[in-house]
């Protein structure tokens, strides 16, 4: 059982994926998490000393690691993820991705104030979260299976991502 969920910052991804891991049974897995281990320092530190890049780099060597080594997981993923070709075609062939989507409003409210996310450290951040989406929206759209954050809580969207995972076989109806 291997899943990942994908999405803008924002959206959801940590806190679903520690809430889905213990409900399905399997440990919880976050890329920016093993990138600040392996790396030892945190992820404005890695952006503003080596540059997004050498993060980027980073990210697919990880995810890479995560899917040669590990056979039961759910995954957050960074929100940049799906810029590398490489990373979306990983992602689809070797989890089942679940995009989690919010509205630029949404995403403004829920991180407004957070130092931990460099690109969003500018003058006017929810222009800068449109302008991101904007660029990101096909990547993010090549993952079917999506779910609006915006107006469900995490449980509700623990309980929509299980009752899909029933529905694709990949865990057993109870
Ligand atoms: C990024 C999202 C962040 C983190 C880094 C870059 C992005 O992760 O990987 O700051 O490019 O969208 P979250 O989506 O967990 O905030």
């Amino acid at each position: 059982m291997r899943v990942s969920l994908i999405g803008f910052m924002g959206t959801g991804k940590s806190i679903v994926g520690k809430l889905l891991a213990p409900e399905l049974g399997v440990g919880y897995l976050d890329t920016d998490q093993l990138i600040e281990e392996r790396e030892g320092r945190s992820i404005p530190e890695i952006f503003d000393r080596e540059g997004e890049d050498y993060f980027r780099e980073l990210e697919t060597e990880v995810l890479t690691e995560i899917l040669h080594n590990r056979e039961h997981f759910v995954l957050s993923t960074g929100g940049g993820i799906v810029l590398a070709s490489k990373n979306r075609r990983l992602l689809k062939s070797g989890t089942f991705p679940v995009l989690l989507e919010a509205a630029p409003t949404v995403i403004y409210n829920r991180i407004k104030g957070d130092q931990h996310r460099p690109l969003l450290n500018v003058e006017d951040p929810l222009q800068e979260i449109r302008q991101l989406l904007t660029v990101r929206h096909q990547y993010y759209h090549e993952f079917k299976y999506a779910l609006d954050t915006g107006n469900r809580s995490p449980e509700e969207i623990v309980d929509l991502i299980q009752e899909k995972l029933k529905e694709e076989g990949l865990i057993n109806e109870q």
